[in-house]
């Protein structure tokens, strides 16, 4: 079942959303003093990232987490993407973004280091000033300082320092106790170093997982690593939105006014935090999200084809039903999801996925793409008018979902997703 997406225009720091009634907030600000986003062909009043010092776009974003913990229920997180910036006295520096992107609405030599402390070519530590202000003044959880390994970043033209490749993503929450689904995101393991350990390991929920040695590893994978590496994703748009404003839709020749946006997230990025931190449905019995639940049964038969032998643990040791036969193999797999209720039978809705600097709609996407409910937020209206096109767009959806792109629609044909009993 695919999910719905919402694109509101708005403002990230006043939301038009209920008090704690948002699942998760995945979300990316501007960098800081890189680019100037457009609104109606013109640059956009009142975004965040042109703060004249990197001491106010902290203080902005700060304001902006203070919002997101307004909306966000108790039980959610709050994963932001944030990069750094390299201090300069003279002209711009890009050397601190890794999209490495010089993009048209770029504005040189707008902001530079004067005046803030910071010596030319230093690091600001943009990403560990929000982060540890989360802590100390909006007493927020870190749980995690992922890294994304940007593997397809562009080159950079410096010559005494490493390539920029990564950026951070923080993992943030308010209470000790918060939803988490780590078992549906688990990763398949590496080559096992044991003799007689050939099944491979799969993580797919609802398929039984094969692994011989218990003590190593995880039956479902391995629990997803600190560092994600993960490409970047050109997003190719359309002419009829592209050149909306400036064309009225179909390009002029020579025009080069069309609407881009550099900065969109790889739909795996937002994919492992829908998955891994928000349920797939909240029951409308209890209210709290479902959580899956990994059953665990012998097989004595490697293969699997028949011999499934469920329950047998004594006191919670394994036991095993035949040592002689091929193989002694420990499944698991998802069963099904629990929640408050001691019968999960009540309906559920899905769960909101909100991103408050929505841009293109990628988290929009990819939350309906798996079934929730996505709400993508963007002052400009440029923007919110692009992701509402990627949102509903049957190629872009199939895209998100990892499906074949579905085939070119005829004049009154129904959804290639309808046929397959899923809505779009
Ligand atoms: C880094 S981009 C986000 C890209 C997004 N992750 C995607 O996948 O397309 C930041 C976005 O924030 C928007 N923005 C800037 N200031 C804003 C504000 N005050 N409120 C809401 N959106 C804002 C910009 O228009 C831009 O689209
Ligand atoms: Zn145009
Ligand atoms: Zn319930």
């Amino acid at each position: 079942m695919t999910g719905t997406a919402t694109i509101l225009r708005g403002d990230a720091r006043s939301l038009p959303l209920p008090d704690a009634s948002v699942d998760l907030v995945c979300t990316s600000p501007p960098y800081w003093g890189l680019r100037d986003y457009r609104d109606g062909g013109e640059s956009m009043a009142g975004q965040i990232g042109n703060e004249p010092t990197p001491w106010e776009y902290v203080d902005n974003l700060i304001d902006c987490t203070r919002e997101w913990l307004r909306v966000l229920k108790p039980t959610g997180s709050l994963f932001v993407n944030i990069a750094d910036a390299y201090a300069n006295t003279a002209t711009p520096e890009r050397e601190g973004s890794s999209d490495g992107a010089t993009s048209r609405a770029a504005r040189p030599g707008r902001r530079t280091s004067a005046g803030t402390g910071i010596r030319p070519k230093s690091l600001y530590g943009l990403p560990w000033r929000y982060a540890l202000r989360c802590i100390d003044e909006l007493g927020l959880i870190l749980r995690r300082d992922q890294i994304w390994h940007k593997i397809s970043a562009l080159p950079e033209s410096v010559k005494d320092r490493s390539a920029t490749r990564h950026e951070y993503l923080f993992h943030f929450v308010t209470q000790e106790r918060y939803y988490a689904a780590v078992d549906l995101i688990r990763q398949p393991s590496g080559a096992d170093h044991h003799r007689n350990v050939a099944p491979k390991v799969t993580h797919v929920p609802g398929q039984p997982a094969v692994l011989f040695d218990r003590s190593l590893h995880h039956p479902l994978g391995r629990l997803p690593g600190s560092v994600w590496a993960i490409a970047g994703e050109p997003l190719v748009v359309p002419d009829h939105i592209a050149h909306a404003r400036c064309c009225a839709g179909t390009a002029m020749p020579g025009c080069t006014d069309e609407l881009d946006h550099h900065a969109a997230f790889p739909t795996e990025l937002p994919r492992r935090i829908v998955a891994g931190w928000s349920p797939s449905g909240i029951c409308t019995g209890c209210g709290e999200g479902r959580r899956p639940v990994a059953d665990r049964a012998l097989t004595t038969d490697r293969g699997g084809r028949k011999a499934n032998v469920r329950g047998n643990f004594r006191e919670g040791v394994p036991v095993y039903e035949d040592s002689t036969s091929l193989g002694r193999e420990r499944v698991v797999s998802i069963t099904g999801y629990v929640c408050a209720c001691p019968e999960p039978s009540a309906p559920t809705r899905p769960a909101i996925i909100l991103d408050p600097f929505g841009g293109t709609g990628t988290t929009a996407l990819v939350a309906k793409a798996l079934g929730r409910h996505g709400i993508s937020v963007d002052r400009s209206a440029d923007y919110c008018r692009l992701a509402q096109w990627r949102t509903t767009d049957p190629d872009q959806l199939a895209k998100a979902m990892r499906v074949e792109k579905p085939p070119k629609q005829l004049d009154g044909q129904g959804s290639i997703f309808d046929e397959l009993g899923i809505s779009a």
